[in-house]
């Protein structure tokens, strides 16, 4: 024992080296650091999908304060809609959170703006090139993470001055590119010098520690959180979910070039009979209308789109945000030996 040093002072740095060698922190939680967590500055590597209707304010701040990083889903919400999310997700977490921004939205110019002016410090954006605001975002100290489906798009995003990449597999639930996370993240991580996250089909410990073998710092989830108990997603919704089976899901939209990925049902069934016979892209888009917020909200989960991916088979019950990241985190941690 050292000089000077009474007992308690002893005991107490022995269990803070005990911890630091364990990476345990106070409060028994593990401390899971990597690129992707110094950047966002969060507990854990786990990002909640920016998911359209889904990711509203509640989710986010659930999975922020869990210690990941939530994502509100700003898709073609209006941008005042965005600022009350923003301000809504502030009274309940004072930790960090993002923006996801479909740049295909009408209103992304103005969504852009207010993510500068409520001072939002993530973003995430899908469908397309963000490099016309990442001038605006980056004197802005935004971190700017596109979502890419290809080796060739990661390496243009890091150029147009990414901070990281999420490389998304056809696995996922929503839009898809063609490529399965299995394939893509590797290629991706050998591509780019910046952190990847690894999105599509990863839903427990076995599917995180997966992502890090491949050489992701960190994974983004969807359909997982669909389920999680603070999201406002029906019930009906929640229940498809849980009850889907491994093959389950339909890609619809392969024909015009947008697919996109959601359970079975009557909706799916009609969209791919009229796909085979030639429908062209505004009779198909007719038969989709507000069909995503028709099953989200309404619960309408037989005419609507249930989007969500492969690893639906996989979840058979609801969580809290809370218990969901302490198990993937624990379990992908014992099983990556650290
Ligand atoms: C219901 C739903 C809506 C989604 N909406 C969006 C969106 O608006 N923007 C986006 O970038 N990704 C969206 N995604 C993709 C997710 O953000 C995430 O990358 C994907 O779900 C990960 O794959 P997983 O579903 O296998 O976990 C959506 C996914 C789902 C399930």
């Amino acid at each position: 024992m050292a000089v000077g040093k009474s007992r308690l002072e002893y005991i107490k740095a022995a269990h803070r080296m005990e911890r630091k060698s364990r990476n345990i922190g106070k409060g028994g939680r593990l401390i899971v650091k990597s690129r992707i967590t110094e950047l966002l500055g969060i507990e854990y590597p786990i990002i909640q999908g920016g998911m359209a209707w889904v990711a509203e304010y509640h989710l986010a701040a659930a999975v922020s304060n869990a210690g990941g990083l939530g994502l509100l889903g700003a898709a073609s919400a209006p941008p005042e809609v965005v600022r009350e999310q923003i301000r809504k997700t502030r009274e309940l977490t004072n930790k960090p959170f993002g923006v996801n921004v479909m740049l295909m939205n009408p209103n992304a110019d103005e969504v852009a703006q207010v993510i500068v002016e409520e001072g939002v410090k993530v973003v995430t954006t899908g469908a397309g090139n963000p490099a016309k605001y990442m001038s605006l975002w980056k004197e802005a100290n935004v971190r700017v993470i596109p979502v890419v489906a290809s080796v060739a798009m990661a390496k243009l995003m890091q150029r147009a001055g990414a901070d990281a990449v999420v490389a998304e597999g056809m696995e996922s639930g929503g839009h898809i590119g063609s490529a399965t996370t299995m394939t893509l993240v590797p290629q991706v991580v050998d591509a780019v010098s910046v952190p990847v996250i690894a999105a599509g089909g990863i839903a427990d410990g076995r599917g995180f520690a997966a992502s890090f073998m491949l050489g992701a710092e960190a994974v983004q989830i969807g359909t997982l959180f669909c389920v999680a108990a603070e999201a406002i997603t029906h019930d009906n919704y929640k229940e498809r979910i849980i009850k889907a089976k491994d093959i389950d899901s339909e890609v619809t939209g392969m024909s015009h070039g947008h697919p996109i990925r959601c359970i079975r049902n009557s909706m799916t069934k009609e969209y791919l009979r009229l796909e085979k016979e030639g429908a062209g892209f505004e009779e198909l888009e007719h038969l989709t209308l507000g069909s995503l917020r028709k099953a989200v909200m309404e619960g309408d989960v037989v005419n609507g789109t249930v989007m969500a991916g492969q690893i639906a088979g996989l979840i058979n019950k609801t969580q809290t945000c809370e218990e969901i990241v302490q198990d993937i985190i624990g379990e992908g941690y014992r099983l990556l030996g650290r």
